[in-house]
C-alpha cells in the first residue's frame, strides 16, 4: 500500500517548552526592540522562522558523537574524522575546517580578491557580498531571468544565466579571479541549480581557465530537487547526485549550520594548494589551528555525523515536502509566494501584496513585524533594507521584498506549520491595514541585522 502522508522521519525524545505571550506583549517587545524582530529576545518568539541556519535539531547519534570528541588543539581524532566525512563527499584535497559559513567566505576573499575586480554568483547572500564588498570588489548577480520573477514557475530557479557568464568572461575576464554559484539559492528563493547548468559553468570556466567555487550551505537539499525535477535523475542517491555537484567545481565554501545539521561550524575546502596553503595562514590568524579552525573537537564530531544524516532520502522527503506543504496551503489562500516554494523557506511577496508601501517603505519589514504582533511567528526581510544600500551610500529597491519563513531543521511539527499557515493568511486578509516604516539608524554595512525602525503615520 502507498500512503500519501509523509510523515517526520524521528520520533522526539527531548523537548524545549515554546512561550505563549499575549498581543499586546509582543507589541511592547517589538517597540523595545525598534521595530526589528532581529533584535527581540527569542524567549519572546513563539514560532521562530528567523533562519534555518543553526537552529536545526541534532540526532541522537549527533548528541553522542559530541561525546566522544577529541579536543586535542592539535591534530584532534575529532577533526580527522570530519576531513574525512567532508573529503568523502565533496571530493576536495583541502579541508579548512571554520567557526561558520561566513570565517570561510572571508578566509576565501581575502586569500584571493584584488581591489576592482568582480565575482559573480547566482545572486550573492548577503554575507557573501559584504565579505567581497569589503575587499572592494563587485559582486555581480547573474541568475536567470526567470530567478526574479517571483509567481513564474521553473524548475531550477536558481540556475545562473549562462550566457551573461560567458559574455563577462569574455568581455572582462581578467577582472574575475573565481566564479562562485550558491546551492540552493538563498537570496533567491531557495531555489536549485540544476546539474546542466553546473555542467554549463564547469565548461565555460575551463574555456576562460577560472576557478569554480560552490556555495555549498545547502547541497542536499539542491541534490534532491536534481534527484525530482532534473530529467534522468531519479534513480540516483541524493549523495551520488552531491559528489557530482561538487565534482563540477574547483572548491566550496560551507556552512555546516544549514546542511551540515550542526548548531555552528562550516568549512572551505578546494583543490588548489597555493591557495590552501594562503587560507590556512590567515585561519591561523584569526579562527585558529587548521585541525580545528575556530571549532570545539565536538563541533567537528557533530557535523561529521550530521553531513551523513541530511543525504539520508527518508529525511530529505520529508524536509522538502513540509516547505512545500506550507506553501500549497498559502498558494491555495491566494498568499503572494516565490513559486515553486524553495527548499529551506518559504518566501511572501510582500511587494505583492502590499502595494500601498513603496520599495523604500520597506513592505517586507511591515509584513514580518505584522507576522509577529498577531501571532508570535518570526520572519526575515530579504529586500530594500536587507540589499538597498549601497557602498557609496545611495539607496534603490532591492530586486525583490520578501519576507523568509525559514524552516529549521527536525524542529517543528506539522501542526506547528498548519498555525504558520493560518496565521500567515490571516495577516493577508488585513493587508490594507499594514502601514510602511522609516529607519531611524542603522550602520553602513549589514544594517538589516541591527537598525531601528520607526512606523509611518
Ligand atoms: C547561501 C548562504 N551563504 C552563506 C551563508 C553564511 O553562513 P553563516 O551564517 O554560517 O556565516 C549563509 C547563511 O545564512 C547562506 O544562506
Amino acid at each position: 500500500m502507498n500512503f500519501r502522508t509523509i510523515i517526520e522521519p524521528f520520533r522526539i525524545k527531548s523537548v524545549e517548552s515554546v512561550k505563549f505571550t499575549r498581543r499586546e506583549d509582543r507589541e511592547a517587545a517589538l517597540r523595545e526592540a525598534g521595530f526589528n524582530v532581529f533584535r527581540l529576545r527569542a524567549d519572546d518568539v513563539l514560532i521562530d522562522l528567523l533562519t534555518d541556519s543553526g537552529t536545526g535539531a541534532m540526532s541522537a547519534a549527533q548528541w553522542s558523537a559530541v561525546m566522544q570528541a577529541d579536543e586535542s588543539y592539535a591534530g584532534s581524532r575529532s577533526f580527522y574524522r570530519f576531513e574525512a566525512v567532508v573529503k568523502d563527499l565533496t571530493g576536495f584535497s583541502h579541508i579548512i575546517p571554520t567557526h561558520q559559513g561566513r570565517a570561510a567566505e572571508r578566509i576565501l576573499f581575502h586569500t584571493i580578491l584584488q581591489p576592482g575586480q568582480i565575482v559573480p554568483n547566482n545572486n550573492h547572500f548577503d554575507t557573501t557580498r559584504a565579505n567581497i564588498e569589503v575587499e572592494q570588489v563587485e559582486a555581480l548577480d547573474l541568475v536567470i531571468p526567470e530567478g526574479r520573477v517571483p509567481h513564474l514557475i521553473h524548475p531550477f530557479k536558481g540556475n545562473i544565466d549562462l550566457a551573461a557568464l560567458e559574455r563577462l568572461l569574455a568581455e572582462r575576464g581578467d577582472l574575475v579571479p573565481l566564479v562562485m554559484v550558491t546551492v540552493t539559492n538563498n537570496s533567491g528563493g531557495g531555489q536549485p541549480v540544476s546539474l546542466e547548468n553546473l555542467r554549463g559553468v564547469r565548461t565555460i570556466c575551463d574555456r576562460h581557465s577560472k576557478p569554480f567555487f560552490l556555495d555549498a550551505c545547502r547541497f542536499a537539499e539542491n541534490a534532491w530537487f536534481i534527484k525530482l525535477r532534473e530529467p534522468g535523475q531519479s534513480g540516483r542517491t541524493p549523495k551520488a547526485i552531491a559528489r557530482e555537484m561538487f565534482a563540477l567545481a574547483d572548491g566550496c565554501t560551507m556552512s555546516a549550520k544549514k546542511d551540515g545539521l550542526a548548531n555552528i561550524g562550516g568549512f572551505l575546502a578546494m583543490n588548489n594548494a597555493e591557495w590552501a596553503e594562503a587560507a590556512r595562514n590567515l585561519l591561523i590568524l584569526t579562527e585558529g589551528f587548521p585541525t580545528y579552525g575556530g571549532l570545539a573537537g565536538y563541533d567537528l564530531e557533530a557535523v561529521a555525523r550530521g553531513l551523513e544524516e541530511v543525504v539520508e532520502e527518508d529525511y530529505l522527503r520529508y524536509r522538502i515536502r513540509s516547505t512545500e506543504y506550507l506553501g500549497e496551503k498559502l498558494i491555495a489562500a491566494d498568499v503572494p509566494i516565490i513559486r515553486p516554494p524553495g527548499g529551506h523557506a518559504i518566501y511572501l511577496d510582500a511587494r505583492a501584496l502590499l502595494p500601498h508601501v513603496p520599495p523604500v517603505q520597506y513592505p517586507g519589514i511591515s509584513l514580518a513585524n505584522q507576522l509577529y504582533v498577531e501571532a508570535g511567528i518570526r520572519g526575515v526581510e530579504i529586500g530594500t533594507v536587507m540589499f538597498g544600500l549601497h557602498p557609496d551610500g545611495t539607496e534603490t529597491p532591492g530586486a525583490m521584498d520578501l519576507v523568509r519563513l525559514a524552516i529549521p531543521r527536525r524542529v517543528y511539527t506539522q501542526s506547528h506549520i498548519d498555525y504558520v499557515a493560518e496565521a500567515v493568511i490571516a495577516v493577508a486578509q488585513s493587508r490594507q491595514q499594514l502601514r510602511g516604516y522609516r529607519i531611524v539608524s542603522a550602520p553602513k554595512t549589514l544594517r538589516h541585522f541591527t537598525a531601528i525602525f520607526e512606523p509611518l503615520a
